[in-house]
């Protein structure tokens, strides 16, 4: 699990498990698109088989993926439809052996938590660095909250121990497609993802959270040697 991997090997692991989810896209479907590098090989690998006839619709999960998938000429529902999707493929920032995840490295975790909630199928596309026992540091935990009154929102996670810092880019405060805020809160070890998420939702001011629970179907992790695809329900905490 802590094996160091080169960062060739990881982009050959991430563009191998998003070639290996086209296995499980079919032709007339409407398709989740995450969001992120690796997806970006998938939307890619789409693109491509659109252009030899395939005929699907998507819907992007951040302004980032919206703009590459018009670029690559992707059909793509409007975002306020009520769409029931058949499968959504997504990137995670880790991934643990009951299929928990951590997302929103990219900031885009609300909209792809919508996403794979619709989604009769979630599949998460990773390279084998995402794997670990169990999620937490060095991955901080992104939480996503309203500008209004933020400090206070930040003084409760303190209280309750989520320490962490306001997400800055180019050294000003990071802002997501929805124009909240990213709160990255640093814990060594999540024992229990799925309390920890419903202790979040229950703050006021946090609009949404990173760990992801319940929802994945299917995990293709991908490496140099190949493409693992790892099966099975979803297993409540
Ligand atoms: C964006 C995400 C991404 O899926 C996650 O950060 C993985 O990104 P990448 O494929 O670039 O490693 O959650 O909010």
């Amino acid at each position: 699990m802590s094996e160091h991997l080169s960062d060739q090997a990881i982009a050959t692991g991430k563009q191998a498990a998003a070639e290996a989810a086209m296995n499980y896209v079919q032709d007339g479907q409407l398709i989740g698109l995450g969001t992120g590098s690796t997806v970006k090989y998938f939307l890619e690998a789409l693109a491509k088989r659109i252009q030899d006839g395939m005929h699907i619709q998507g819907i992007p999960t951040s302004d980032a993926t919206r703009r590459l998938a018009e670029q690559l000429r992707i059909p793509l529902l409007p975002d306020e439809g009520e769409w029931v999707l058949d499968v959504a493929i997504d990137g995670a920032d880790q991934v643990d052996p009951r299929f928990n995840l951590i997302k929103g490295g990219g900031g885009a975790l609300l909209r792809e938590k919508i996403v794979a909630k619709a989604a009769k199928q979630f599949i998460v596309i990773v390279d084998k660095a995402k794997c670990v026992p169990a999620l937490g540091m060095p991955m901080p935990l992104p939480i996503e909250v309203i500008p209004f009154g933020w400090p206070n929102t930040a003084r409760y996670l303190q209280r309750e121990g989520w320490h962490g810092s306001l997400r800055t880019q180019n050294g000003t405060t990071f802002k997501t497609d929805s124009g909240n805020y990213i709160f990255d809160v640093h814990i060594d070890c999540i024992t229990n993802p799925r309390e920890t998420g419903n202790l979040l939702s229950q703050i006021p001011g946090v609009v949404e959270h990173g760990l992801f629970t319940g929802l994945t179907s299917l995990v293709l992790v991908g490496s140099p040697n190949g493409v693992q695809v790892v099966q099975g329900a979803c297993q409540p905490d």
